[in-house]
C-alpha cells in the first residue's frame, strides 16, 4: 500500500498561500504590484476592516484577455518570465506567477478584468474552487477584490490582528510601493472613506510630500551618487532632524521595494559621528546595481533581495550618505531649505595634510594657522564636478563674533552662524581621527613634565586609552597607582590647555558622555576634540576667526558637530523676508 499521495492543487495552492500571504497588508503589495506590472496610471486600493473583511485593487492597466484569465490564476501561471535566465535583470515585480492562485486560494476571490474597453471577463474563486467565466462590460483594466481572507484557513485567521494594526501594515506596504513609482496616481480608501489621494508626481521627494506633508519632504536631504556600477539616490534625513519624528526607512534596490538590514546599517554608520547614539536616521533610497549583481528570487514574499557582493553595495550606500552629510546644506537652517548654500564647492575633498593641522610654533600665532591671506579674492581649488583645475573657491567673507560665541557672516542665501565651539570640536575631530588613523602625532616635549594624580576610575579609564592617547601626543611615563607622569602633550593650537584638557577627557570617558561614536577611537577623539576646543564665551581674532572658518570647510561632515548638534545655522533671506512681510 502506498504512502505517498500527490496533493490536490487546491491544498498545494493553501500552502504555498502560507508562504505569499501572511495578512492583508501581503495581498495589497501582490495585488497593487500586478498593477504596476500592467502599467497602470491609476490604482484604487480600498479595504474594509483594516482588510480582513474586503481588500479591493482597481487599475488601469493592460488588463487580462478572457483565454488567459483561467491561466493567471493557474499556479506557475505568468506573462512575466518564461525561462529560468530571465530571472536575472528581471524588470517586473512579480515573475513567479504565484500570487493570484496563492490569495485566490484562501479567500473569497473575484477578478474582473479587460484587455481591451468593453471586452472583459469576470471569474469569482472560492476557497481556490473556480467558478465558470462570465463576460462583462468594463474599461481596460483590472479589479481584483478579495473578500473574507483566510475564512478557510481558521489557524492563519486567529493571527489576524486588530483592524487598526492590519490598516497599518497595509499602508505601509502600499507606501514602500507608492514610492517606488511617484508617477502612479493612487487612491485608497478604508471602510468607505478616503484615506489617501497621491496625485502623479515626477520626484520622490513630491510623493513623500503628499504622504507625510511638504514641510517634512522639504527637510530631507538629497543622495545623489554613482560608485563604479552603483548608482545611490533619494532622500535621508539631516542629522539634526534624527530622532525628532517617527524613523522611517524606505529602500529599493533597482525599483523593488525591499527590507535590508545590513544597507540600514550602512546608512546608519554614514551618520557616525554627526548623531548621538541610540538614534537612527530616516531614509528613502533607491540603489541601482547591475541586474547579475543581485539575486530577487530569494524571499517567498519578494521582500529580500541577495547581493553578490554585499560588502561593495553597503560600502556605497554609505559613502552616497556621507557625501550628502558633507554638503553645507545638511545643517540646521531656518526657513526655506535646499537652496544652494555651500562655502565650498560641495565635495571638494578634505586635505589632512592642509596648513590649518600644522603645530603651533610660536606664541604670537593666531589660534589657528591662518592659510588664508587678508585681503583674499579667491582661493584656488580643483573643482570636482567639472574635473577643471583651478576653478576658484569662494573667498572667505567679513566675519563677525557674536557674544564672543557665534561667527556671523552675510552669505548670498542669508545670514549664517557658525557656532565657534561646534565648529572648532568638528575640526579637531577630524584632525584626530586623521592623526588616529595615520599614526603621525605633532606632539611638544615639555621642560617639566606634567604630574597628574588620578582616581581609580580617571586610572582605569587611562589605562584603556593609552595607546590612543599615546598617538595623539600623550606621552606618559611611569604610570603606576595613581600618578601620572606626562612628556609631551599635543599641540593642536594656541589656546591649548593640555593638562585641563587631559584631566577633562579622562574624567569624561569614566561616564559614557559622548555617543554616537561606534568604536572606541573614534570616541576617544570625540571626547579630545570636545576638550580642547575653544569655548563659547571666548573672544578671537579677525584671523583666528577666518582660520577657523577655513579650517571648518576643510573638513569633511563642516555642518555637524559630534553630539548630533548643527555647527552651522543659517537664516535664509526668503525667511527673513518673509518674518518682515516683504512676501
Ligand atoms: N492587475 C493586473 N493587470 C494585468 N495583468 C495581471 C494583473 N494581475 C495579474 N495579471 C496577470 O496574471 C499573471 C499572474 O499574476 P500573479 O501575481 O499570480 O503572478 P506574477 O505577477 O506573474 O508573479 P508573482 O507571483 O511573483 O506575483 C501575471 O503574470 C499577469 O500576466
Ligand atoms: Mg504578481
Amino acid at each position: 500500500m502506498p504512502v505517498i499521495s500527490i496533493l490536490p492543487s487546491s491544498v498545494a495552492d493553501q500552502i504555498a498561500a502560507g508562504e505569499v500571504v501572511e495578512r492583508p497588508s501581503s495581498v495589497v503589495k501582490e495585488l497593487v504590484e500586478n498593477a504596476m506590472d500592467a502599467g497602470a496610471t491609476v490604482i484604487e486600493i480600498s479595504l474594509e476592516d483594516g482588510g480582513r473583511k474586503l481588500i479591493r485593487v482597481s487599475d488601469d492597466g493592460t488588463g487580462i484577455s478572457s483565454e488567459d484569465v483561467p491561466r493567471a490564476l493557474a499556479r506557475h501561471g505568468t506573462s512575466k518570465i518564461s525561462k529560468a535566465s530571465d530571472l536575472v535583470g528581471v524588470s517586473t515585480f512579480g515573475f513567479r506567477g504565484e500570487a493570484l492562485p496563492a490569495i485566490a486560494s484562501v479567500s473569497q476571490f473575484e477578478i474582473q478584468t479587460a484587455a481591451a474597453d468593453g471586452e472583459g471577463t469576470s471569474i469569482r474563486v472560492t476557497g481556490g474552487q473556480i467558478s465558470p467565466a462570465e463576460r462583462i462590460a468594463r474599461r481596460r483594466g483590472t479589479t481584483v477584490s478579495v473578500a473574507q481572507l483566510f475564512y478557510n484557513v481558521p489557524a492563519r485567521l486567529k493571527f489576524l490582528r486588530s483592524a487598526r494594526s492590519e490598516w497599518r501594515s497595509a499602508v505601509e506596504s502600499l507606501t514602500a510601493l507608492a514610492l517606488t513609482q511617484p508617477s502612479v496616481r493612487i487612491h485608497l480608501s478604508h471602510d468607505g472613506k478616503n484615506a489617501l489621494t497621491l496625485p502623479p508626481v515626477s520626484s520622490v521627494r513630491s510623493r513623500l510630500g503628499a504622504i507625510w506633508g511638504g514641510r517634512y519632504a522639504e527637510d530631507l536631504l538629497d543622495v545623489d551618487d554613482v560608485a563604479g556600477p552603483i548608482h545611490t539616490s533619494g532622500l535621508v534625513q539631516r542629522p539634526a532632524d534624527v530622532g525628532t519624528s517617527t524613523r522611517r526607512g524606505f529602500l529599493s534596490i533597482n525599483g523593488r521595494a525591499v527590507r535590508d538590514a545590513g544597507i540600514a546599517r550602512a546608512v546608519e554608520s554614514a551618520y557616525r559621528s554627526t548623531i548621538v547614539a541610540g538614534v537612527r536616521p530616516s531614509f528613502f533610497l533607491n540603489v541601482t546595481v547591475p541586474a547579475d549583481a543581485v539575486d530577487v528570487n530569494v524571499h517567498p514574499a519578494k521582500a529580500e533581495v541577495r547581493f553578490r557582493d554585499r560588502w561593495t553595495v553597503e560600502r556605497a550606500v554609505e559613502t552616497a550618505v556621507r557625501r550628502s552629510l558633507g554638503t553645507l546644506d545638511s545643517g540646521a537652517s531656518l526657513g526655506f531649505r535646499g537652496s544652494s548654500f555651500s562655502f565650498r564647492p560641495v565635495d571638494l575633498p578634505p586635505n589632512p595634510d592642509s596648513e590649518i593641522l600644522r603645530p603651533r610654533n610660536d606664541d604670537d600665532s593666531p589660534l589657528f594657522v591662518d592659510n588664508t591671506t587678508a585681503d583674499d579674492g579667491a582661493e584656488y581649488s580643483t573643482d570636482v564636478s567639472t574635473g577643471s583645475v583651478a576653478a576658484p573657491a569662494q573667498p572667505i567673507p567679513p566675519l563677525f563674533q557674536l557674544r564672543h560665541t557665534y561667527v556671523a557672516f552675510e552669505h548670498e542665501d542669508g545670514l549664517v552662524l557658525i557656532d565657534q565651539h561646534s565648529a572648532h570640536e568638528r575640526v579637531l575631530y577630524e584632525q584626530f581621527m586623521h592623526t588616529l588613523e595615520s599614526g603621525a602625532a605633532p606632539a611638544q616635549r615639555l621642560l617639566l613634565p606634567l604630574t597628574l594624580h588620578l582616581g581609580p576610575a580617571e586610572g582605569e579609564a587611562f589605562d584603556s586609552n593609552r595607546e590612543y592617547l599615546e598617538r595623539l601626543g600623550f606621552e606618559v611615563e611611569g604610570f603606576g597607582g595613581h600618578t601620572l607622569i606626562v612628556n609631551t602633550v599635543p599641540m593642536p593650537h594656541q589656546r591649548f590647555d593640555a593638562e585641563r584638557c587631559l584631566r577633562e577627557t579622562l574624567d569624561s570617558l569614566t561616564g559614557d558622555r559622548v555617543a554616537g561614536a561606534a568604536a572606541k577611537h573614534e570616541r576617544l577623539a570625540a571626547t579630545v576634540a570636545c576638550k580642547a576646543a575653544i569655548k563659547a564665551g571666548e573672544e578671537l581674532s579677525q584671523g583666528e576667526m577666518r582660520s577657523l572658518f577655513a579650517a571648518l570647510r576643510d573638513t569633511t561632515l563642516p555642518a555637524h558637530d559630534v553630539h548630533g548638534r548643527s555647527t552651522i545655522v543659517h537664516l535664509t533671506w526668503d525667511e527673513v523676508e518673509r518674518r518682515f512681510g516683504r512676501r
